[in-house]
């Protein structure tokens, strides 16, 4: 199929199917695009919307997300995962309106000296919000490609990563640049589905490889598979005599980082000697049940433990990063989303 063909047939595709009415797209600016895209990264759309309105509303443009706290920002970000999107939007928000006047570059190589922009994204940014030729290879413009051209193996693989960049730029347009990147992706999501590909819908599937063979979703190779380690925790759900219970800031890198969290211990016999540390007295303690989590890669199997306690007024110091956390007053705190989930006990 030749280029000029493939382009005609997914922009054709998009006037009929593509989505138009998402909330970045209406209206469509730098910055909009930016955070959607972001929030996108690891993100569906159905989960992506109620984020980014709320985004919006609290941070309509560079300037106010510039001067907002990252606490605030991460606030926003709970439950979506992946933090460190967060810190590096803050971050982005930060440089582009201190060092590039509020305005996003159009360049792909200087957009990707932004915190949090790949390559991806970039070609993202520029194709729709500035309306110039650049490629995009996000997760469904990949499966649509591999399938397209029967590219074996799994993706994250670098020699597989360059194939399918080098056809991504190859069908990549000179005009309609936005509208080819949202068909691309659109068709990814919609009719190029991972496991229930609709190849009968689909305007490329007469020249398709993988479907002409008959096993479309046998692209894009899988990742060998490795079993993801498990580490062991107790969290500790630390509770006053006023209901409240004791969370403390994550440092900011790492697991879970700039988050609020409540203390969490590798050793039962770790609890006592903690919360004389923290000057608090136990006065009753029950675990519950064991609950998994699963992080990108290991299993963190945890069992929460209620301990109540009694401040001992002798010894309480003032520790940076802590807070007694009242459930029935909340604090606007950035939380992952078990944590948070814990707190509703
Ligand atoms: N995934 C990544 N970017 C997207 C976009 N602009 N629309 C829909 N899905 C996407």
């Amino acid at each position: 199929m030749k280029t000029e063909a493939f382009q005609q047939a997914i922009l054709n595709w998009f006037e009929h199917q593509g989505r138009t009415d998402l909330p970045w797209q209406n209206p469509i600016t730098a910055y909009r695009v930016w955070v959607s895209e972001i929030m996108l990264q690891q993100t569906q759309v159905a989960t992506v919307i109620p984020y980014f309105e709320r985004f919006m509303q609290s941070f309509p443009n560079v300037e106010i997300l510039a001067n907002a706290s990252v606490d605030n920002v991460l606030h926003h970000w709970t439950g979506l995962g992946y933090y460190a999107r967060a810190r590096n939007l803050h971050k982005t928000a930060q440089q582009v309106s201190s060092e590039l006047h509020g305005k996003f570059p159009e360049t792909i190589e200087q957009l990707m000296e932004l915190p949090g922009i790949g390559r991806s994204t970039a070609g993202a940014i520029r194709s729709i919000a500035f309306k110039k030729p650049a490629a995009i290879l996000d997760g469904n413009v990949k499966r649509v490609l591999a399938r397209f051209a029967a590219v074996e193996g799994w993706p994250g693989k670098s020699s597989v990563h360059n194939q399918l960049w080098d056809l991504a730029e190859l069908y990549s347009p000179q005009h309609r640049t936005a509208e080819y990147a949202q068909a691309m992706m659109d068709l990814g999501a919609l009719v190029c589905k991972k496991t229930t590909p609709n190849c009968n819908q689909c305007p490329i599937s007469k020249d398709c490889k993988a479907y002409k063979q008959g096993n479309p979703t046998n692209f894009p190779g899988k990742k060998p598979k490795k079993a993801l380690p498990v580490k062991q925790s107790f969290l500790l759900l630390i509770q006053n005599n006023q209901g409240e219970f004791l969370l403390q800031q994550n440092p900011p890198t790492g697991l879970w980082g700039g988050l609020w969290v409540m203390p969490q211990i590798e050793h039962q016999s770790d609890l006592e000697p903690l919360c004389q540390k923290l000057g608090l007295d136990i006065f009753e303690q029950h675990m519950l049940e064991e609950k998994r989590h699963t992080f990108s890669h290991f299993h963190l199997d945890y069992r929460p433990i209620v301990v109540k306690v009694k401040e001992n007024l002798y010894e309480v110091q003032e520790i940076a990063n802590q807070v007694w956390y009242n459930p029935k007053n909340p604090l606007s705190l950035g939380m992952p989303a078990p944590i948070k989930a814990l707190l509703k006990i």
